[in-house]
């Protein structure tokens, strides 16, 4: 900086010095000549007023009045004298001071004489600098008979020429000071002052003291330098934490899944193919904000397991833009690189118009595939108008991917859930060279219920084009194959579960989803007392025992169910009334089908009725905050609960479980868990309820609430590690790798013959 600095001060100091000499000698110059044009004109004007005097007595002889009058001329300002010439050239007269210099004729004098007009010309005599103007003298106006010589001295030019040199000298160097002062003063200011704050706030990044998003300087000039640092530092502090975590797995040897494993994993699966994503929902969406708008990441387990993929591999997602800004940040591709602040892949946005959305979305996909699905006792309804409108919609998506994979070879495709159900045979159709897996995020219900549906064999069809079919878990997969043994002409292969249609052979396999726990040991202190009094007094509870809901309200999340438990819980143990409160995080869902609308009043009524049964003045069992929550607010009241309650009626895995757990560092908390979740399957050591028997889960509270420290460790430990090892990046990474591994059969190398004869796979 200080190099910086003298360099700056040297260059400046050039710079200027240059510019105000460059000026001052052009000032000089025009002075210059002003004062010689000046002194030109004076010698001419005297000249011509002298000469008529002049000639009258030059013409007749007379030497003694010509000496009067140069004699008189004398003493006039820079004036050193005048002197005459005759015809031959010779001086007649001229001022005592003059004559002594004017020893020889100066060669003006014959020129003005010849040439009969004036002249006037600087020069040298007797060692100094004057002005000599000479005009021709007449006779009777016409025959040239001598001439007039003015004599001026010239030095006070020089002199004064001088003066301005010095003077524009001395105003060039207090120039130099005040701007070279003025700059530094700027630079300082605006420059390395910021630029200092930007090194010491680096410092503590680096070092660990705040995160990338805090305390960032004011660097109004430096704005994208900060914006680009700051990504820079967190892309560096999670590689430091990744680097730091492999290291204590390797210590430890565990093999665990991280992102950076993952990513690993995937590039060497892929081996340089093209990976697309499809799902309904985008990972990021744009929503106006007055005349801006800003980006919403929505709170779904799927971006958390699918980005590090895309990200590893820079592949493409391609999703419904659902945002009203969506539209405004796309280019003419229909085309972003997200995330926005570090773009690492790409996502590929498919617009619906009104009426496909109502018809597919709403309509098919949630009031009927979503009941039909989930064994929830709320009746499907299947609208040949939404059936339709599912169709078009998947000949849409499948449009979309088939553009994105026009020109790359064997693209590796993964589509996801109950809304793409013919998306993998319309794609395998044109592309069997794509490799393509679908998973199912809901559960598959028995043939008999799923039988209901009026498109049954349409939909199985349409699944059944991919290479790969995933569920979250074993019993889905059963029910799925029971469901297309009946229900399809084709061979069920129970051994290696797999279903051979149309010479096209399907693997279908569990894949439990996760979240992303990968800490194995306690990173964020303990909640504290005072932390958690805190973030209870915002919603006036002040009780020593709390319990958590968090569910999109929907019908087959059991929150009614799980209130009347609640309730029951309350009027048996009536000595935890006063001390026992619910917190329900409720996010209003899909609200534009009457059901969820519904449900959503009804849900308010239950809660209100039962708080009118108990409450006090300064009590009331159930808060019921009905709005969607950030992840960082949900983490707070997971870590502020003694118990969490998840009541699904039905649910494919239900991730709240393992987001409970996986904020739980402190190994504190009771989860009680409805049997009907995939999450059930791999938790044993929560307290399993049956969601539709009202006492259990009451007394399941009960035992929560009383259960010993030490219970309440070992079982939060155990379940924590088996999340940990079963992680949401083992999840991805396990479906990515069975896909790449599916033997690709191209259609015209499958005969009949083979078809029959095939051996099992
Ligand atoms: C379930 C589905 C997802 C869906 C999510 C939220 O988990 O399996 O596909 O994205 O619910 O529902 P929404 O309709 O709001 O996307």
């Amino acid at each position: 900086m200080r190099l910086f600095s003298a360099r700056l001060i040297i260059a400046l100091i050039l710079g200027i010095t240059l510019a105000s000499l460059s000026f001052s000698y052009y000032q000089v110059l025009v002075e210059r000549r002003g004062l010689r044009r000046d002194l030109e004109h004076r010698a001419e004007v005297l000249g011509e007023s002298l000469a008529g005097n002049v000639e009258h007595d030059l013409d007749k002889g007379s030497t003694r009045a010509l000496q009067r009058i140069v004699e008189r001329f004398g003493n006039r300002e820079h004036l050193i004298g005048i002197a005459i010439y005759d015809q031959q050239n010779d001086l007649t007269v001229a001022t005592p001071v003059l004559a002594p210099i004017l020893k020889v004729t100066p060669s003006i004098v014959p020129q003005a004489l010849r040439e009969n007009r004036g002249f006037g010309s600087f020069q040298r005599l007797a060692d100094q600098r004057v002005h000599i103007y000479v005009i021709p003298l007449h006779q009777a106006e016409s025959e040239v008979i001598g001439g007039l010589a003015i004599v001026h001295d010239a030095e006070y030019i020089s002199a004064d020429v001088r003066q301005i040199w010095r003077e524009t000298f001395l105003s060039a160097l207090v120039y130099v000071l005040i701007i070279t002062v003025i700059t530094l003063l700027i630079v300082r200011w605006s420059i390395a002052g910021p630029i200092a704050r930007t090194a010491q706030w680096m410092r503590a990044l680096r070092t660990g003291r705040v995160s990338a998003r805090q305390h960032a300087p004011d660097l109004q000039l430096f704005r994208p330098l900060a914006r680009e640092v700051a990504t820079l530092t967190e892309s560096l502090n999670e590689a430091r934490s990744a680097a730091k975590n492999e290291a204590r797995l390797r210590e430890a040897s565990v093999s665990l899944w991280t992102a950076d494993r993952l990513a690993v994993h995937v590039r060497t699966r892929l081996d340089r193919a093209h990976l697309l994503v499809v799902s309904n929902r985008e990972p990021y969406i744009h929503v106006r904000q007055g005349r801006t708008w800003e980006v919403v990441v929505p709170p779904s387990g799927l971006v958390t397991a699918l980005e590090p993929v895309l990200r590893a591999c820079d592949g493409t997602w391609v999703a419904h833009g659902s945002g009203d800004a969506d539209a405004q940040t796309v280019d003419e591709h229909d085309r972003l690189r997200v995330p926005p602040d570090d773009p690492r892949y790409t996502l590929r946005r498919v617009w619906l118009t009104k009426q496909e959305e109502e018809g597919y979305y709403y309509g098919f996909a949630n009031e009927g595939l979503w009941p039909l699905c989930h064994i929830a006792h709320t009746r499907p309804i299947f609208r040949a108008s939404d059936w339709n409108y599912y169709q078009e919609v998947n000949h849409k998506f499948a449009k979309t991917v088939l553009e994105e994979i026009e020109d790359i070879e064997r693209p590796v495709i993964l589509l996801q859930d109950y809304h793409f159900a013919l998306l993998p045979r319309l794609i395998k159709q044109q592309r069997p060279d794509a490799r393509v897996a679908i998973f199912w995020h809901i559960p598959w219900p028995n043939p008999e219920a799923f039988g209901i549906c009026p498109w049954q064999r349409e939909l199985l069809d349409g699944l059944l084009g991919a290479d790969l079919i995933g569920f979250h878990i074993q019993s889905h997969c059963n029910n799925f194959l029971q469901t297309v043994d009946k229900t399809l002409e084709s061979r069920v292969d129970w051994e290696h579960f797999s279903v051979r249609r149309l010479g096209h052979l399907t693997s279908v396999k569990p894949f439990p989803i996760s979240v992303d726990l990968v800490e194995n040991t306690p990173l964020d202190p303990p909640v504290s007392g005072d932390a958690r009094a805190a973030l209870l007094k915002t919603l006036s509870v002040d009780v020593p025992f709390v319990g958590l809901g968090v569910d999109r309200v929907d019908y087959t999340k059991g929150i009614l169910e799980r209130f009347l438990a609640i309730e029951r819980f309350l009027d048996k143990y009536p000595q935890y009334q006063g001390q026992f409160t619910f917190i329900q995080i409720g996010a209003p869902s899909r609200t534009h089908i009457k059901r969820y609308h519904d449900l959503l009043t009804e849900v308010e009524a239950e809660a209100e009725r039962i708080n009118w049964h108990f409450q006090t003045d300064k009590w009331k069992p159930i808060v019921f905050l009905k709005r969607q929550h950030g992840h960082q607010e949900i983490q707070d009241y997971y870590r502020a609960a003694d118990l969490c309650l998840v009541t699904s009626l039905h649910d494919g895995m239900n991730l709240v479980a393992k987001e409970f757990l996986a904020a739980r560092q402190d190994e504190r908390g009771v989860l009680i868990l409805s049997c009907f979740t995939g999450a059930a399957r791999e938790l044993p050591d929560a307290l399993l309820v049956n969601p539709y028997d009202i006492d259990q889960t009451a007394e399941a509270i009960r035992a929560a609430l009383e259960m010993s420290p030490e219970e309440i460790q070992a079982r939060m430990r155990r379940m924590r590690n088996i999340v940990m090892e079963h992680n949401v990046y083992r999840w991805a990474g396990s479906l990515i790798a069975d896909l790449c591994e599916v033997r690709l059969e191209v259609p015209s190398e499958i005969s009949d013959k083979a078809y029959a004869t095939a051996p099992a796979e």
